[in-house]
């Protein structure tokens, strides 16, 4: 197993909108929006009664052409429920045919249920590019999200992103929900920490509360400098605001592109530290510009240059 820390390929994640699978509305609603990921939801926000129905609309979302329509680098990731419920099996059969991006396992309490899917997966012959993203929002989920996390540096492992899963965390731990989060900081750093330490992305949980976008931009913010790639959102008016505060500023853009420049001069050719207008840069500097770069890129490419601002 390798356990170096490496990043991972890059891709814009600031906004991840969830999108209830039997919401025939929202639906239709997607193609216009501009949120870098999409989740499509068989979980928490169907009913037990409304399961079959959300599956069945899924399905025929990406049979019928709609799906194609979506916006070129729009990644689509489904949630499925839980394999132990009787609903999982049916959902991944459904997700796998479906082909998106990445299927999302909610209730991760250890490797195992990542396993799991995974072999389920590979029965199936399921495309080596097919990715699994993570909820972690239970109490064991937390304190097993290095051992999760670690799953990412297997052979032909697909985990590539982890979710933080407020809502249940704050239902299965009984900590108080307040402005700021205190009592739940410390647990989403372990598992952003987790995250890094095995290379894979990490998004911040939802903020429930879609008419305050005061409430919502600070939230975003907290979730930026907690280090944070991007923001699961509920409603489309979180879109902009969670792109905004996840995006890239044109003075990081220059500086990144500065420090690339400098590393490609031919004096500095193999060097591990450099001097750039009075400050020590470093090969580790060198890696942040290059992936800060191919993010804005991949943001460039979809939106045009007005989100680098
Ligand atoms: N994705 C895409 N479109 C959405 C959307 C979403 N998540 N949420 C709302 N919309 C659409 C609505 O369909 C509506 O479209 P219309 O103007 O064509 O009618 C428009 O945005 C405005 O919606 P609004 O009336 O403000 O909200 P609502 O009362 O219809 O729905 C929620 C509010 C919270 C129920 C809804 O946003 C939702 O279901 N969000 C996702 C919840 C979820 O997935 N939770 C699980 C993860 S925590
Ligand atoms: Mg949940």
């Amino acid at each position: 197993m390798n356990q170096t820390s490496s990043f991972r390929p890059v891709r814009p994640r600031r906004s991840v909108l969830y999108l209830p699978a039997n919401n025939s509305r929202a639906l239709e609603k997607l193609t216009g929006l501009g949120c870098d990921s999409v989740v499509f939801d068989l979980e928490d926000s169907v009913a037990p009664g409304a399961k079959d129905e959300a599956r069945e609309n899924l399905r025929r979302f990406f049979a019928d052409g709609r799906a194609a329509t979506l916006p070129a680098g729009m990644e689509t990731v489904i949630r499925i429920n839980a394999l132990s419920s009787p609903w999982g099996g049916e959902d991944l059969l459904a997700a796998r045919g479906c082909k998106p991006d990445a299927i999302l396992i909610p209730k991760v309490d250890a490797p195992e249920d990542i396993h799991a899917v995974e072999d389920a997966l590979d029965q199936t012959d399921a495309p080596a590019g097919l990715r699994l993203w993570a909820m972690i929002e239970t109490p064991r989920g937390v304190m097993n999200a290095c051992q999760i996390a670690r799953m990412a540096r297997t052979d032909g492992a697909r985990l590539d992103c982890f979710i933080t899963g407020t809502n249940d965390l704050l239902k299965e731990t009984g900590v108080a929900a307040l402005p700021g989060r205190p009592w739940l900081a410390s647990w989403l750093m372990q598992i952003v920490l987790a995250a890094r330490a095995y290379g894979l992305d990490v998004l911040d949980g939802v903020y429930n509360d879609f008419k305050d976008d005061a409430g919502l931009i600070r939230e975003c913010d907290d979730g930026q400098a907690m280090g944070f790639d991007g923001k699961t959102l509920i409603h489309p008016a979180q879109i902009t605001p969670a792109n905004k505060a996840f995006g890239i500023s044109a003075e990081r853009l220059a500086e990144a592109k500065a420090i690339w420049e400098a590393f490609s001069l031919p004096d500095n050719a193999g060097r591990g530290v450099i001097s750039l207008d009075g400050r020590m840069v470093e090969r580790l500097h060198l890696e942040m510009a290059e992936r800060l770069i191919e993010k804005a890129s991949r943001i460039e490419a979809r939106h045009g240059g007005d989100q680098i601002t």
